[in-house]
């Protein structure tokens, strides 16, 4: 039976390092309201000059996850990008990164699940690699937030909490009997809080009253988003726990999406887990959205947090909303 296997994990930051100090001298904050209600003590964003796209952020991570997955981008069958902040409109940064990758014919394509991305991305392969279309997929999450944050007063709610990076993971499926890989995924949508989180400008028929109204900005109900995700993240915990007839004890290792470390200790006080049995780095990188978990995966396995045999709980809610639980056996 097909098992679908991580075989090899990336992570490339944005190379300027902006603490909650810098962020002072361009907007009313401080460090201490930022951590205080967010955990985040820096984040990295691409330099000011900087022409590059979330493809050139993806390229690097992927370059290392493929090094260590001993692939090389010719084993590719599949790519699949996740990113709200995507290199340009269309065409997807997933068939930017195929080329940048060297490969001629090799499909790609982008999904738009902002947070909970690699919960959506790794279901995806799953189903790609279990009905035997594709059996080694690289799935990257990247993002470029730093370039549409408004980094003024006005925009300090959202602004002080996004950071830029990509993570990319190597996926393969393995026939074992063995109980590895992914062992139960549960995805969910609610577009009814469509408007909760958001860049409301329309891709095709920009007027300049949209710009005026600063609906190119993004948009975040941040008590709405938090509220939802302190509910949904447990529930869908649980969902993902009964369907791979796991409990939460058989769980080494959560790894949440890192959007804010206030959320994280809700879910981790409700589900009772200890300190240890939880990943968080959200301090160092800032919310990266379809980067976050991957980056957060990659840090746990270099640190051997995550090792052989270890078992991880995914967990992720973001725009859509949609959120999602993928519980994974390391092999
Ligand atoms: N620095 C200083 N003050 C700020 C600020 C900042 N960066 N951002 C907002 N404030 C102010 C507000 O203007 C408000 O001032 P007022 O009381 O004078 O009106 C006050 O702080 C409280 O704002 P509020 O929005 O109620 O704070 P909060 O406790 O809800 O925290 C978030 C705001 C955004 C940190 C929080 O709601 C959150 O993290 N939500 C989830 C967001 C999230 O997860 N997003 C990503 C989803 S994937």
């Amino acid at each position: 039976m097909k098992k679908t296997v991580i075989k090899g994990t990336g992570r490339y930051l944005a190379s300027r390092l902006v603490t909650n100090e810098d962020l002072t001298k361009l907007m009313d904050t401080s460090d201490e309201w930022i951590q205080k209600r967010t955990g985040i003590k820096q984040r990295f964003w691409i330099q000011e000059d900087e022409k590059i796209g979330v493809s050139d952020l993806g390229l690097e991570a992927s370059k290392i996850a493929l090094k260590r997955a001993k692939w090389s981008p010719d084993d590719i069958d599949l790519i699949i990008f996740g990113t709200l902040s995507p290199d340009m409109h269309f065409p997807g940064s997933g068939c930017l990164l195929q080329h940048k990758l060297g490969l001629e014919k090799t499909p790609a394509f982008d999904i738009r699940q902002q947070c909970s991305a690699f919960l959506y991305g790794l279901t995806m392969a799953d189903a790609f690699i279990c009905s035997g279309h594709a059996n080694r997929i690289l799935f990257v999450g990247a993002e470029i937030h730093s370039t549409a944050l408004v980094k003024e007063t006005r925009g300090r709610d959202v602004s002080v909490i996004f950071g830029d990076g990509a993570g990319a993971v190597c996926l393969e499926g393995v026939d074992t009997d063995q109980p590895v890989g992914i062992l139960s995924s549960v995805l969910h949508s609610q577009g009814e809080l469509a408007t909760s989180l958001m860049m409301a400008v329309p891709a095709s028929n920009i007027t300049e009253d949209d710009i005026r109204q600063g609906r190119h900005n993004p948009f975040m109900d941040g008590r709405n988003v938090f509220k939802t995700a302190v509910r949904r993240l447990p529930e869908v915990a649980n969902d993902a726990l009964a369907k791979a007839e796991l409990s939460v004890d058989d769980i080494d290792l959560v790894i949440l999406h890192q959007a804010n470390l206030r959320i994280n200790q809700a879910v981790q006080q409700s589900m009772k887990l200890p300190d240890d049995k939880i990943f968080n780095n959200i301090q160092r990188y800032g919310n990266m959205t379809a980067a976050s978990i991957p980056v957060a995966l990659d840090e746990a396995i270099e640190k051997n947090i995550v090792k052989k045999g270890s078992t991880l709980l995914f967990l992720g809610l973001g725009a859509g909303v949609t959120w999602g639980g993928v519980i994974y056996k390391h092999s």
